[in-house]
């Protein structure tokens, strides 16, 4: 008898592929590319089982997959999967959380040093060796110790930077639709403000929403507008959070200092006057970027899949509603 299949995306760690090769026919796309729907669907007309690696799964690729079980997303953002359409057919769907969060706040945090310090014009100053003397007004940056931090989502990733800036002695401030126990904002040392509040007052906003429609654009002309002329974007939660035309008009006009960013509007492509501007400071999406975690996430990823595909409820669903219909039938 032949054993059920899954398909991987892209590849992964090799741990992680044997986890699921021990008891699944595996095939794993060789290339670290981009795969379009079509192709996608394609390949997931057999399998059981799809791990996908920021592939986008939408209903298309759904629909021409009969025998689907799980989607395992490998990341803890699921925008790219139409959760919609898996709940629809009953297929679970799930994440990464946990195992990335540390690492993406150290690249947020990363990003809201590098650019008020102005850490890559300082690194192309020497390498072009225009360093032939010390000046008194060299690559003077904006001081981050003693700020005001405003995180946008005090979700896991957003509590994780919060307590880094506890380490540069900043007033920690933040806004959610959720707003958790008093206890918890203390021991963060975190105050709940009201967005507009946190608009005026942080020196340096930074993003931990998820992309949802209600946080598409959370960031526009309007909310740039209310930021102070000396404030800092950082983002590294998704960039359909932000209008990204809105965001460069803002830096062009000067009504915004600088921004950090790891994620863009249509990645990979970036707004051409981003490119051009000094006072920001760019990553390819590179947030969960590092060996550990990424094989952490593969990891989970893995067993998710296995769990679903042996009929047990997965540790980070992200449809629960799925579970919650069939108790209730
Ligand atoms: C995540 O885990 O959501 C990262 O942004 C990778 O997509």
């Amino acid at each position: 008898m032949s054993l059920p299949k899954v398909y991987i995306t892209r590849p992964v760690p090799s741990a992680a592929v044997e986890r699921i090769a021990a008891r699944y026919d595996v095939k794993m796309r060789p290339e670290d590319a981009p795969l379009d729907p079509a192709q996608l669907a394609e390949s997931c007309r057999e399998v059981e089982g799809l791990v996908a690696t920021g592939a986008r799964v939408v209903e298309e690729v759904i629909a021409q997959a009969p025998r689907l079980r799980v989607v395992a997303n490998v990341g803890v953002g699921y925008d790219n999967i139409d959760v919609a359409a898996c709940t629809r057919r009953g297929i679970p769907v799930t994440n990464t959380p946990d195992v990335l969060t540390e690492t993406t706040a150290d690249l947020a945090f990363v990003l809201l040093m590098a650019a008020p310090r102005r850490l890559v014009e300082c690194d192309r100053y020497v390498r072009e060796g225009k360093w032939q003397y010390s000046k008194w007004e060299m690559l003077w940056g904006t001081d981050i110790y003693g700020k005001t931090l405003g995180v946008y989502g005090l979700g896991r990733i957003g509590k994780a930077v919060a307590g880094r800036a506890r380490g540069f002695s900043m007033r920690v401030l933040y806004h959610d639709v959720v707003r958790p126990a008093p206890a918890l904002e203390q021991e963060l040392g975190v105050q709940f403000v009201g967005r507009e509040t946190l608009l005026r007052e942080a020196d340096y906003l930074t993003l931990h929403v998820p992309l949802t429609p209600e946080t598409h654009h959370l960031i526009g002309a309007r909310e740039l507008a209310l930021l102070k002329p000396t404030a800092f974007l950082i983002n590294a939660a998704r960039g359909k959070c932000v209008d990204e035309a809105a965001l460069v008009e803002a830096l062009e006009s000067k009504r915004l200092a600088g921004a950090g960013l790891d994620v863009f509007e249509n990645e990979p492509h970036v707004h051409p006057a981003l490119l051009n501007m000094p006072n920001v400071v760019l990553a390819p999406h590179v947030g969960s970027a590092t060996a550990q975690t990424r094989l952490a996430m593969a990891m989970l990823a893995a067993e998710n899949l296995l769990a679903a595909l042996d009929g047990r409820r997965p540790p980070n669903l992200v449809n629960p509603e799925i579970y919650a219909s069939a108790s209730s039938q």
